[in-house]
């Protein structure tokens, strides 16, 4: 379940051979996407790929994990904007089958239900990106989150925020709330693709390795799925025990 690559780029250049191949088996597969630095290599590489290899993404359904309440779709640094910027706008994805939940909406509750059920319509997730949180969390949910929860609103925990203010000019500007996948909803994804690159990662990688399933770390919920696969870069992984990682061959 664990894979060492040598560095970042060697991921993903995987993820998005992965992710290619996903497209070409079904052409209107569902992506769960995620944002955040982790993903930027991987969606730079899935952008250079498909153009090279002209692969159609225009059947493409998506679902993004979490967007932060209070920032609009034009915020630099809502998710939708990240989005946009790092994939929607660079490959012929069809903008109305892109799914973010909207930061901006009057009633959080009632989009929530919406979100997790037009998931359910839509299939499920083929194939769900995730990163990682200092604090374990996937999406947004932090420790202590329910493993059967859906869609919901979620206090950003100060670590977190503290974590995230890098690409806000203060931490006063970082949003207190988010609305985020479910745990739920997360592992009823038919496969699972965690990534965690850099030194920062390490420690928290440690601990999932080593950690029973427990919702004090969410991401451990992933190790109960059937198809997960956790991939670490030689920083990330520098605390786990060499001789139990598989070495990813490149
Ligand atoms: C982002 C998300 C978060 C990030 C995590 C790691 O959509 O759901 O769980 O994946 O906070 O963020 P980076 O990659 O910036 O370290």
């Amino acid at each position: 379940m664990f894979y060492v690559f040598p560095n970042p780029q060697a991921i993903a250049e995987y993820v998005s051979g992965l992710l290619i191949a996903q497209i070409q088996k079904k052409n209107n597969a569902v992506l769960g996407l995620a944002t955040g630095s982790t993903m930027e290599p991987v969606y730079a590489k899935l952008c250079e790929q498909v153009a090279q290899q002209n692969v159609d993404v225009s059947g493409l359904t998506t679902f993004n994990l979490d967007e932060y309440i209070g920032l609009g779709s034009d915020h630099p640094q809502s998710y939708r904007y990240y989005m946009r910027q790092h994939l929607f706008n660079r490959l012929a994805f069809v903008q109305h089958r892109t799914f973010l939940p909207d930061g901006l909406c009057a009633d959080s509750l009632q989009q929530c239900e919406q979100y997790s059920r037009q998931i359910q319509q839509a299939g499920h997730i083929d194939l769900q990106l995730l990163g990682i949180g200092n604090n374990g969390h996937i999406g947004f949910n932090e420790p202590g989150t329910s493993f059967a929860s859906r869609t919901h609103v979620v206090p950003l925990t100060e670590q977190t925020r503290i974590d995230n203010s890098r690409f806000f000019d203060s931490l006063d500007e970082v949003p207190t709330q988010a609305i985020t996948l479910g745990l739920q909803d997360i592992m009823e994804s038919k496969q699972i693709i965690l990534i965690a690159t850099g030194t920062n990662k390490a420690q928290i990688m440690a601990e999932l390795y080593e950690s029973p399933v427990s919702e004090q770390l969410p991401a451990s919920v992933i190790k109960s799925h059937p198809n997960a696969l956790v991939l670490l870069d030689e920083l990330a992984a520098q605390f786990l025990p060499a001789d139990l990682c598989n070495v990813a061959v490149v």
